[in-house]
């Protein structure tokens, strides 16, 4: 089953090119992004709708967070993001315009399916689910399903569903901008022509393996790591942070790079490696800034960018680049690294890789 691969994990970080080819297959073929991609009477729920709110745990949490940025940015349209845990427990104000979407590869996170009940029980009946399992209990209990075709993820850190999920929730905020009126035919085609070129940008991503590798020994040794990004990429960064600790055990923390002088920069030294998501987008000079900031203290960065940017090694400085900037995407693409990077200090440290301690593929409890 593992084929060439040592764990599931490295097998499904691979299979991502496909995992990815595979979720948009739909909106290829159509050529268009167009309601019913989320089901027959979508456009029902769809139309006329004030906002978004995402439910999710986790990892889901974090390409909910991702989100946020597109749906806000592109189509326009408020969006919350919340930790599901959280929001069952508190008095929300609903609004039955809101269309409620929950985010879970497995389908059955106990804490996402009470979140959606909750979230219906105050009256918000547009429901949409975006989930790797056909017929698991979050999607039954959705008016709408958009359905990730990852395959099977077996491995506990979710991998291929993390990026898919972002591509189905990239369907989603171009098919709700274009109901708001706000995407034109070739911005249309600018995205589904973007999205045709998404799983070949994967695989030059993975290309980058061997660099990866090279850095796992300057982490493995270490007992914390920093994780920087800013804007769509500081989801990123949590998502990088996520992964470390969850199988290498290395304790990690993200922040938006903005944030590192009102706290966290006491804890830099020699000892904390800062991994820096740092792509050429228009808010790269601000994260060199915030660069300089960690350097001045004698951190070490580990720097993911992309081809275009002017950013080169120097003393304390390690650069890896991607391809290409992919443009609203790029979140897509800088998860790669991040995915490798943990499973490589993993392997170092020789932990249990699918099986981490203390965790559950699937949490039904609460
Ligand atoms: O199946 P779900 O997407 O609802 O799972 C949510 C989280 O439990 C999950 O993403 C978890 O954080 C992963 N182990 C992270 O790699």
């Amino acid at each position: 089953e593992l084929g060439p691969y040592s764990h599931f994990m490295q097998k499904e970080i691979h299979e991502q090119p496909r995992a990815v080819a595979d979720t948009i297959e739909g909106v290829i073929d159509a050529g268009e992004f167009s309601a019913e991609l989320f089901g027959p009477d979508a456009a029902e729920v769809l139309e006329g709708i004030e906002g978004v709110l995402i439910l999710a745990c986790g990892t889901s949490y974090y390409a909910g967070m991702t989100a946020r940025y597109w749906i806000e940015g592109i189509a326009g349209l408020p969006c919350s993001v919340e930790i599901a845990s959280e929001y069952r427990y508190r008095d929300a104000v609903a609004n039955p315009k809101t269309l409620v979407v929950t985010l879970s590869q497995s389908g059955e996170t106990l804490d996402t399916m009470e979140a959606l009940k909750y979230a219906k029980s105050l009256g918000q009946e547009r429901t949409l689910s975006i989930c790797n399992v056909p017929e698991s209990a979050i999607p039954r209990a959705s008016r709408l399903v958009y359905y990730t075709r990852a395959g099977a993820e077996i491995g506990v850190a979710s991998t291929k569903a993390f990026t898919t999920q972002l591509v189905a929730l990239f369907t989603l905020t171009a098919t709700l901008a274009k109901l708001q009126g706000r995407l034109d035919e070739a911005g249309e085609a600018d995205y589904i022509d973007a999205l045709r070129r998404l799983p070949g940008s994967v695989q030059h991503a993975l290309n980058l393996e061997p660099q990866i590798t090279a850095w796992s020994e300057h982490f493995a040794p270490k007992e914390h790591a920093l994780f920087l990004g800013r804007g769509v990429h500081y989801p990123i960064a949590l998502e990088g942070a996520l992964k470390l600790k969850e199988i290498s055990y290395i304790h990690a923390e993200a922040y938006p790079a903005g944030e590192l002088k009102h706290g966290p920069l006491a804890l830099v030294t020699d000892e904390m490696p800062v991994v820096v998501i740092a792509p050429n987008d228009s808010l790269l000079e601000k994260v060199k800034s915030n660069m300089q900031e960690v350097r001045a203290r004698g951190g070490q960065l580990f720097v993911f960018t992309d081809a275009d940017s002017n950013f080169h090694p120097s003393e304390g400085v390690h650069v890896i680049r991607a391809a290409r900037h992919v443009g609203v995407l790029s979140p897509i693409i800088h998860t790669i690294p991040v995915q490798l990077l943990a499973y490589h200090v993993a392997l170092v440290r020789g932990t249990d890789v699918d099986k981490p301690r203390n965790l559950a593929k699937s949490v039904t409890v609460e």
